[in-house]
């Protein structure tokens, strides 16, 4: 086994052991407004902890994905924070919604390259509920890793640049594609996606749909998910607020005022009363 594939290996058996001894609490529903339109997802395990479906839009045109930000944030609304766990969302979030609901029917997860060089990351489902209900969908075990650079990363440090059976797709530009070249050689796994300018997303995006991904989950952080608000790709928040004071100050997930229409709002339990789950769909001006 290459260094890389036990590193995966290791990475894999930690996230799945703490996905195992996790104690999620039911979250109690305070308002249910989804509508029709919206595709429910679960399990038996999921209703029973999530209080009924969770629900992600279609598409809003049939040539781009359908694209979810998920975040979860402290009291004051920071985002901020070296390990998001610290902002207090608690296992229930980071379980059942984080790493689970918000991502098991996505065909890609889409994370700023900040985000990914925070650590050794993989974007995936890793409680055997997820693993099952994401195989019952019809879905590989693994999402597709989209990362977003503009100046270009290190791709010699990371795991999932190094991991042939993750399939990776790189949404840069294209002097950074240049500039990591030779690094991109070495790793023919990984797809790039080059944009002229940063600006073009929108683009980005609809080539993604060509390349077969019907649902992104976007995990952020701030200004990656400020990109994609901007543009408009982005149908469904899905927005943890804890009640802990937490995180860098002055780290909001967009930094603006959004319109926003609230589909579902419900709250923790137990250890984790006072957490605030909802899902809100973001308007299109
Ligand atoms: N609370 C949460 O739920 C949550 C979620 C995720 C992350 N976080 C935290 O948030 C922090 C990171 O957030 P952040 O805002 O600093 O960074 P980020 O959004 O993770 O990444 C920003 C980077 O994305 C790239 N980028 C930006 N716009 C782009 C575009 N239009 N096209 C392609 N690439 C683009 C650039 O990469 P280059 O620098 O390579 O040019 C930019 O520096 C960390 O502390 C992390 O732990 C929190």
């Amino acid at each position: 086994m290459t260094e890389w594939a036990q590193r995966l290996a290791e990475f894999t058996a930690r996230k799945e052991h703490e996905a195992r001894v996790a104690v999620p609490h039911p979250l109690t529903t305070e308002i249910d407004r989804a509508t029709g339109d919206l595709k429910r997802i679960g399990n038996a395990w999921s209703e029973r902890f999530f209080g009924g479906s969770f629900c992600v839009s279609p598409p809003r045109s049939a040539d781009l994905p359908s694209t979810s930000l998920v975040f979860v944030r402290s009291r004051e609304g920071n985002t901020g924070a070296a390990d998001p766990e610290t902002l207090g969302g608690g296992a229930t979030d980071k379980h059942l919604i984080y790493e689970g609901l918000s991502r098991v029917a996505a065909d890609a997860v889409l994370a700023g390259a900040e985000t990914v060089r925070s650590g050794d990351l993989v974007f995936s489902v890793w409680h055997t509920e997820m693993v099952s209900l994401r195989s019952a969908l019809g879905y590989p075990r693994h999402p597709i890793q989209i990362v977003a650079t503009l100046g270009g990363l290190a791709l010699d440090r990371a795991l999932l640049f190094n991991v042939p059976a993750l399939r990776v797709i790189l949404l840069t530009v294209c002097e950074a594609e240049e500039r990591m070249r030779e690094a991109l050689a070495a790793r023919r796994w990984i797809t790039t996606l080059a944009m002229n300018q940063p600006a073009d997303l929108p683009h980005a995006c609809r080539t993604l749909r060509q390349w077969g991904v019907e649902r992104v989950s976007a995990v952020g952080g701030r200004t990656m998910a400020t990109a994609l608000l901007d543009a408009g790709l982005v149908q469904d928040l899905y927005l943890t607020t804890s009640p802990r004071s937490a995180g860098e100050p002055n780290t909001p997930f967009y930094p603006r005022p959004l319109r926003t229409d609230l589909v579902t709002r419900k709250h923790g339990s137990g250890p984790e009363a006072g957490v605030v789950f909802e899902h809100l769909r973001v308007g299109t001006t």
